[in-house]
């Protein structure tokens, strides 16, 4: 059995990750719009990998006899303009 400490320490976890998950998704279709396949393939990777690191952690406290919470997510707040001249700079240098 988890301590409320600790699961409550947990589902903050899950939300750092879901939240982690939303901003690489975001960086994801941004990309995709862009055109750079590349990045767009890498980020939602990474979106995934972030949303599994939630659901073990989910697993993980509910399995324990604690109970996951699922939060609201805010819109991620990206700067997208000064990636995208990083990019830009980079693929003309390749
Ligand atoms: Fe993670």
């Amino acid at each position: 059995m988890l301590s409320k400490i600790i699961e409550e320490a947990l589902n903050k976890q899950v939300t750092v990750e879901a939240s982690s998950s939303q901003v690489y998704l975001a960086m994801a279709s941004w990309a995709e719009t862009l055109g750079f396949e590349g990045v767009a393939t890498f980020m939602y990777a990474h979106s995934d990998e972030e949303r599994e690191h939630m659901l073990k952690l989910i697993k993980f406290i509910n399995e324990r006899g604690g109970h996951a919470k699922v939060s609201q997510l805010d819109a991620p707040q990206l700067n997208l303009d000064l990636s995208k001249k990083c990019l830009k700079v980079y693929f003309s240098t390749k």
